[in-house]
Parts: C-alpha cells; sequence; structure tokens
C-alpha cells in the first residue's frame, strides 16, 4: 500500500530531523519508509510523522531503519588487502604514518573504524594511532563506541586481528580492547549537510553513497577533494565506482582508490 502524503512528509521530516530525504534514491528510500508506516499500522506519512514527534523510541527505531546500518569488520576483505599492502605503504613514503589523518565517513556501529585501526597497528604502535569517525546515526556511534560484536561481525576478520583485539564475552559476543577503541575519535555528521574535516589524507566512504542521488554524490564528491589534503585519497566500496572522476579532480590509483590531483 502506498500514501498521498509523501512529499508533505519530507517536508516535515526535513524540519524534524534535518535529513532531507530528497537527497536519497525516492523509489528505495520509500518503498522502505511505506513499509514501516504500514508495519506499525498508520494509514499515512504525516500521521506516523506526528506519531514520531511524541514518541522518542519509535523516532530512533525509524531513524535506525532509515539509515540501514548494516557493517562488519573487514568488509570486502580484498579492498582491505589492498589498502594494507598498497595504499599504506604509498603513503608511508611520502608521509610518516603517525600523522596522517583517516576519517571513515559514514561509520556505522564502528566495524570500519576499528578495522583502519587494527590494520595501521601493523605499522604504528596503538598509541599513535587516531581515526575519525563519522555517521548521521548517534545510535549506531553508542554501539560503536560500546565495542561490543557478535562473532557473525568477525566473520572476515583475519584471525590474528581479532585474536589480538578483542576479548571473548562469551560464545558468541566479543569486545573490542579498550586500546583500540581509544584510537577511534566518534562524531555526528550528515555528509549532505555538515561541514566536513580539512587536510584529511584517507577518506573512507563505503556503502552509503548508494543511497544518495547523483546530485547529491557529485557535490559530495566536489566536497571530499576540498576535504583531502595534496594526494589525499579517497576509498569507496566494492560495488561503487566514480565514473566522470576528472570533474572533481580525482585519479584512480587502484580499484576503489582515487587519488586527489591539484587542480
Ligand atoms: C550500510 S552502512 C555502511 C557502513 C560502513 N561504511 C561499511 O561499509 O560497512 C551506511 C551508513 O551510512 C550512514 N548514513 C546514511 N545517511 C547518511 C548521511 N546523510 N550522512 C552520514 N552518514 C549517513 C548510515 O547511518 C549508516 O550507518
Amino acid at each position: 500500500m502506498e500514501f498521498q502524503d509523501y512529499e508533505l512528509f519530507k517536508t516535515k521530516f526535513y524540519q524534524l530531523s534535518s535529513i532531507d530525504l530528497n537527497l536519497y534514491k525516492e523509489r528505495q528510500m520509500k518503498r522502505r519508509i511505506t513499509s514501516l508506516v504500514s508495519k506499525y499500522g498508520f494509514t499515512s506519512y504525516c500521521a506516523f510523522l506526528e506519531e514520531i514527534k511524541r514518541n522518542e523510541e519509535l523516532y530512533n527505531t525509524f531513524l535506525n531503519y532509515l539509515t540501514i546500518n548494516v557493517s562488519e569488520f573487514y568488509r570486502n576483505p580484498n579492498q582491505w588487502e589492498m589498502f594494507a599492502t598498497k595504499i599504506l605503504p604509498g603513503i608511508a613514503k611520502r608521509k610518516d604514518l603517525a600523522n596522517i589523518k583517516i576519517w571513515s565517513s559514514a561509520c556505522s556501529t564502528g566495524d570500519e573504524p576499528y578495522t583502519v585501526v587494527m590494520i595501521l597497528n601493523e605499522f604504528l604502535p596503538l598509541e599513535k594511532i587516531n581515526v575519525l569517525a563519522t555517521d548521521i546515526d548517534l545510535e549506531a556511534m553508542r554501539k560503536a563506541q560500546a565495542g561490543i560484536y557478535s562473532s557473525r561481525s568477525l566473520k572476515e576478520l583475519p584471525a590474528k586481528y581479532r585474536d589480538k583485539h578483542f576479548v571473548k564475552l562469551n560464545d558468541d559476543l566479543y569486545q573490542v580492547s579498550d586500546k583500540v577503541r581509544k584510537c577511534v575519535t566518534f562524531k555526528q555528521l550528515n555528509l549532505l549537510r555538515d561541514p566536513y574535516p580539512k587536510d584529511v589524507d584517507i577518506i573512507i566512504c563505503r556503502n552509503v553513497l548508494i543511497y544518495f542521488t547523483e546530485e547529491a554524490k557529485n557535490n559530495i564528491f566536489m566536497e571530499f577533494n576540498k576535504s583531502l589534503a595534496p594526494n589525499g585519497i579517497l576509498f569507496i566500496g566494492s560495488t561503487e565506482q566514480i565514473i566522470n572522476y576528472q570533474k572533481y579532480n580525482f585519479k584512480p590509483i587502484e580499484t576503489f582508490f582515487y587519488q586527489k590531483i591539484e587542480g
């Protein structure tokens, strides 16, 4: 079933949350929202909106559902192998890795920035590592800070990292060590609205661009370019590519990795 008041809902939801649903691919987003609104028994999007204004728990459930937090450690292992064997050693030739700034820009429950820390720790002591991790979803980042994961989230992670950096809590649950957790700074940031950090050496933006319209992605690539330090690198997801990378002053250096060219 589909309701008639989606346009009005988008406007009102923007006023409530500062999330502009116009910048997300419409068909996919509308289908997801409709299914949740129906599941809770509402007969219009705006009736649902009135309820989430009052009901904080439902508001958070909705945000969580909208933002699709699926993640895992070492997701798409080939990409991380490339990161560890080519990208980081390439940067190390021109810069001390202890001074590089890495930003995981849609970090979800933390699996991605913690993976970065574990790989960087092959090059540097943990005390010298600091990764910035941001997401629009505070709830996901709360989980990230607690650092507790089921074995399913760790299934792709090489055993050497799991054995070194996790405490086993029970048969299914693992917690990231305090030392690794201290290496990541979590902050809320909406990629469609907020200012980006500056002088970043590596931006990681995986499995979120797929939800955005072409216009929104266009803007994000331009802002990423501004956010990068000279020769900085953008790392994207395994189903993504930047077709017209020249337009944004990028050049591909490996599959899924683009380097900023000084324009
Ligand atoms: C599928 S997860 C990807 C997590 C991780 N990067 C990975 O590849 O495993 C998508 C994340 O994008 C976040 N997200 C959605 N819209 C966003 C926005 N406008 N700004 C920042 N993060 C956003 C969601 O909250 C969610 O945590």
